[in-house]
């Protein structure tokens, strides 16, 4: 971390953290992760999810997974934090800030949590998480299933983890669109401290009407009041925490203008691109193909990639892009780079390729 306030909870002994004579080298051995993905993947996909996350976490606990570190990379500075390494773990993967610690433990240079939303709700029922293995894909339509702010908030300050830290804010799904930017700015105001950076995720397909924030007035007007709130919370606190905004892929390149007018106008500090799709023609005829939700994996590869091309062409150096949206190798890390983007985020690549994979991005990208 930091400059974040750091809770007395998170102080802890470092030495914990630094030596541990069991460590099983978690970035290490595809192999013997995909045997254990491949059991993984005969139970349902939220079930298994949860099972791997929370056996992670007390293999974590048990002090198994070495330190809670960083791998090496070529540092770098973005949104004026300082990034050990440019490949991080993108939101949604752990909405509560679970299993923070047995993230960081396997070595990214930075952890996004969320998205939180203001109060507790349960999501769309189950099951509303696919896994496509024919195309390396998933589509989710969980709907921002999570346990609220007061509780990631504790989950944070217990948290040991010291690099740095995003929380992905969203709204109610009960919460009418014209009271959508209240959310934001409550959701906003409660992180502010516990955060090194926010990000203001518009762009997830399983809250009804959430997309219709990325455009024209509604995001001008978003968009600037949270820019205004955060100007009063950076005098208030004597600290200055960016904004990230999220994006969707399926954006047609007049929508790519008009929305980088809008993030350069109001001093937005990155983009983040992308969610997942909804052009389910991406993997028309496998398996769980036509499900309802949002498509990640392989299939949005390339689809993410020219959007992140499009952002950059409007954008340039003014405001950093987190390359997101099918990372299931070092070649589409490296084709993010390439596009635009200083930092990238993994989450479907690390369910197909685990933490292999964030090791050779980082060995690749830096
Ligand atoms: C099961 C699942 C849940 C997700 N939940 C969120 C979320 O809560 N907030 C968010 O901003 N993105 C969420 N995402 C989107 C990812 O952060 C990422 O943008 C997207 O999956 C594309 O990256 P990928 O192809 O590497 O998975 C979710 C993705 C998946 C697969």
């Amino acid at each position: 971390m930091q400059s974040r306030t750091i809770p007395l909870t998170r102080l802890v002994p470092v030495a914990r953290l630094t030596h541990n004579p069991l460590s099983i080298n978690p970035p290490g051995n595809l192999f013997v992760y995909k045997l254990l993905r491949d059991a993984l993947f005969l139970m349902p996909a939220e079930t298994s999810h949860h099972f791997a996350l929370n056996s992670l976490k007390y293999i974590q606990k048990a002090g198994a997974l070495g330190p809670c570190k960083a791998l090496a990379g070529a540092p770098v500075e973005v949104m004026g934090l300082r990034f050990p390494n440019k490949v991080g773990l993108a939101a949604g993967l752990d909405k509560n800030g679970d299993y923070i610690d047995a993230m960081a433990s396997l070595g990214f240079g930075f952890i996004e949590i969320g998205t939180v939303t203001p109060r507790p709700q349960p999501g769309n029922p189950r099951p509303r998480m696919f896994r496509l293995p024919a195309a390396q894909g998933i589509i989710n339509r969980m709907g921002f299933n999570n346990h609220g702010l007061d509780a990631m908030l504790r989950r944070v300050a217990q948290a040991q983890y010291q690099g740095i830290l995003g929380i992905n804010i969203g709204k109610n799904a009960d919460t009418p669109f014209e009271k959508a930017a209240a959310d934001y700015l409550c959701g906003l105001r409660a992180v502010y401290t516990a955060a090194d950076y926010i990000t203001i995720n518009i762009s997830s397909p399983n809250t009804p009407g959430l997309r219709t924030l990325q455009y024209g007035a509604e995001l001008q007007q978003l968009l600037s009041a949270l820019k205004q709130r955060q100007q009063e919370l950076a005098e208030q606190h004597a600290r200055y925490v960016p904004l990230a905004v999220k994006v969707a892929p399926d954006l047609k390149e007049e929508e790519i203008k008009g929305i980088a007018q809008v993030l350069l106008e109001t001093g937005i500090d990155a983009l983040i691109a992308t969610n997942t799709t909804v052009d389910k023609d991406l993997v028309q005829g496998f398996k769980h193909g036509a499900e309802q939700g949002g498509l990640s994996g392989k299939p949005l590869t390339h689809p993410a990639t020219e959007v992140i091309r499009g952002f950059y062409q409007q954008l340039g150096a003014d405001i950093p892009i987190i390359g997101v949206g099918g990372i299931m190798s070092v070649d589409d890390a490296q084709a993010k780079i390439a596009a635009g983007a200083r930092l990238v985020q993994l989450y479907s690549g690390f369910i197909y390729g685990g933490p292999a994979l964030i090791k050779a991005c980082v060995q690749r990208i830096g």
